[in-house]
């Protein structure tokens, strides 16, 4: 049994995600955990909100809150809508967390303590109508590379470039949006990660597991020659700035950079997780507790993945200590609705409580995983997302409905008994295997479009067993034949359940419970001869309620309408 580590990026706290967050990371980790837990393997998937800076303050001012209620309130949300997704995480932390704020202070003082940290005066942009420092967000501008008239001011969401905010041209005040700005001088710690140059391009060779998009954007950024990082900010929600347990003179005011404090609450997550169950946090993520044995593997979306391929391992590495650091960096495109990106600043796209309030999860999950923006950006549509919902209807759904249907009217609600498995069934037990393999393989390498692809072909291969077995022919003539039928592929819906509840856990746990097949479930054996006999003759089984409704025409017509202002 092998311990993995698991965890998403954490979601920033300033509002409700959208369906591009959820495919791009948090879905994609959860059908890995699923799979893994069910193949026996110890799981630990850890996820949190993404709590400190600039977007949490500036929502909660705009909510009229202050931030730290505002924090609790979209964490409750958020974590609760990720439930409603059928997310499995383990612990759904908060980077607010004082665990993670005593994780952060620690990995400042290690780095100092190292050389990798010093000192340097800041020349910032000030509001003089503000009366305050502009970090990051509160500055907005012209890009200075391709031009775009909205950059952040540490990331233009155009071409994806860091920034510094005194690069933005024409910038303005996101507060009150005045111009009247002058830069001053302020203190703050710097990252040397320039220093760190040569042991993060031997770690990033070192990890061949990296999709190849985490792979080329890790080289894109030490080709071009690591930059050192200003890791505090003149704000106040945040981690406070300490030295030996003490506030750092000269850094009153100001707390560490959210990025800095953000991939670090994948440790901090684990504690709090730890701390509440009374785990042990360390066996996860120390060398020298064990952790060496730990295979990690992360999710995110692509605009995440310099940060966790540069910045964070620069934390870790340069620490001297002993942390576990990643194994494989899976890494997403973008999702896009009717032509450009979901994004949560322009409301577009469709967020995760509309989705859970127009129809269960497993719909959504099903979409999203069948058309991962994997290798490349996909596309949500209705009529694709229509599409696949009547797909589902008819292959899965079909499937289970009808033979059981048929059993429960021939068969008295039983598994029936008599006869023996004939030539069909040997033919339906190598296709399963030849499947089930491929489905396997694809879990295991994490190739997400792929996986939903295998399930399906696993479907299929029952449709046609049963078309060509015909019980319902069989019946007139031959009942024992009728039974054998019947018997396999009440057994083969019940491997379904098992092998489908990673992309699409309620309607799996409808089926299995339909069976009486537990669940959550184990992953099926190679030996599908005795994976379609599991249920034995005589044993009671239900019809469960439709599980996939087509969706009508009309219900296009009216969501399209509804979204409509979010295009
Ligand atoms: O892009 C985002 O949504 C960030 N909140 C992800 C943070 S991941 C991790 F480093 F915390
Ligand atoms: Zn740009």
């Amino acid at each position: 049994m092998a311990r993995i580590l698991i965890t998403s990026a954490l979601p920033y706290i300033n509002g409700v995600k959208h369906l591009g967050n959820l495919a791009g990371s948090m879905l994609p980790a959860d059908l890995y955990a699923r799979f893994q837990r069910a193949r026996g393997h110890e799981v630990l998937y850890i996820c949190a909100t993404d709590e400190h800076g600039t977007p949490a303050e500036l929502a909660a001012a705009a909510a009229g809150q202050d931030v730290m209620t505002y924090c609790e309130e979209q964490h409750r949300i958020q974590h609760d809508l990720g439930r409603g997704f059928g997310l499995s995480w383990d612990w759904f932390g908060r980077s607010s967390s004082p665990q993670n704020a005593r994780l952060t202070q620690h990995f400042a003082e290690a780095l100092e303590d190292r050389g990798f940290i010093e000192e340097r005066t800041d020349k910032l942009v000030y509001s003089i109508d503000d009366k305050r420092f502009l970090p990051d967000r509160y500055i907005q501008g012209i890009c200075p590379v391709c031009g775009y008239p909205d950059a952040r001011g540490d990331q233009c969401d155009n071409c994806g470039s860091l920034l510094d905010p005194i690069e933005l041209k024409e910038p303005y005040s996101v507060i009150s949006g005045s111009r009247n700005l002058e830069v001053r001088e302020s203190q703050h710690l710097y990252l040397k990660q320039s220093a760190l140059q040569g042991p993060i391009r031997q770690w990033v060779d070192a990890k061949p597991e990296f999709s190849s998009l985490a792979r080329s954007i890790a080289y894109k950024h030490l080709d071009e020659g690591l930059i050192d990082r200003g890791i505090t900010r003149d704000l106040s929600w945040g981690v406070p700035v300490t030295r030996g347990g003490q506030p750092r003179p000269g850094f009153e005011d100001k707390v560490f950079y959210v990025w800095f404090d953000a991939p670090i609450e994948y440790i901090g997550s684990t504690q709090e997780w730890a701390d509440a169950t009374g785990q042990d946090w360390q066996r996860w993520w120390r060398e020298d507790a064990g952790a060496k044995d730990v295979r990690y593997v992360q999710f995110m979306g692509k605009d995440n993945v310099a940060f966790h391929t540069v910045s964070f391992p620069a934390t870790i590495i340069g620490s001297g200590e002993p942390w576990k650091s990643v194994d494989n960096l899976k890494a997403f495109n973008w999702l896009n609705w009717y032509g450009g990106p979901f994004s949560t600043s322009k409301r577009r796209g469709v967020f995760m409580d509309q989705a859970l309030a127009l129809l269960p999860s497993d719909y959504w999950r099903w979409y999203l995983t069948s058309n991962s923006p994997e290798h490349s950006d996909s596309a949500f549509t209705w009529e694709l997302f229509q599409g696949a919902v009547r797909d589902l209807a008819d292959v899965l759904g079909n499937f289970v409905n009808r033979i059981l249907k048929f059993a429960e009217t021939r068969f008295d609600g039983k598994i029936p008994a008599g006869g023996e498995p004939g030539p069909l069934e040997e033919k339906l037990y190598a296709q399963v295997a030849e499947k089930l393999a491929d489905l396997t393989a694809q879990f295991e390498a994490i190739e997400i479009r792929k996986t939903a692809q295998a399930l399906r072909a696993l479907w299929v291969v029952g449709n046609e067993y049963l078309q060509e077995a015909a019980p319902w022919t069989a019946i007139k003539t031959d009942p024992e034949r009728a039974a054998v039928v019947v018997r396999t592929a009440i057994n083969l819906a019940a491997l379904y359940a098992r092998v489908s509840a990673p992309i699409i856990p309620y309607a799996a746990e409808k089926i299995a419970m339909a069976v009486g097949e537990p669940f959550p479930p184990t992953w099926p054996s190679e030996n599908i001869a005795v994976e379609l006999s599991r249920l034995e003759a005589g044993r009671p089984f239900s019809v469960p309620e439709i599980l996939f409704q087509k969706i009508e025409d009309a219900q296009v017509a009216e969501w399209t309408e509804q979204f409509q202002g979010q295009s």
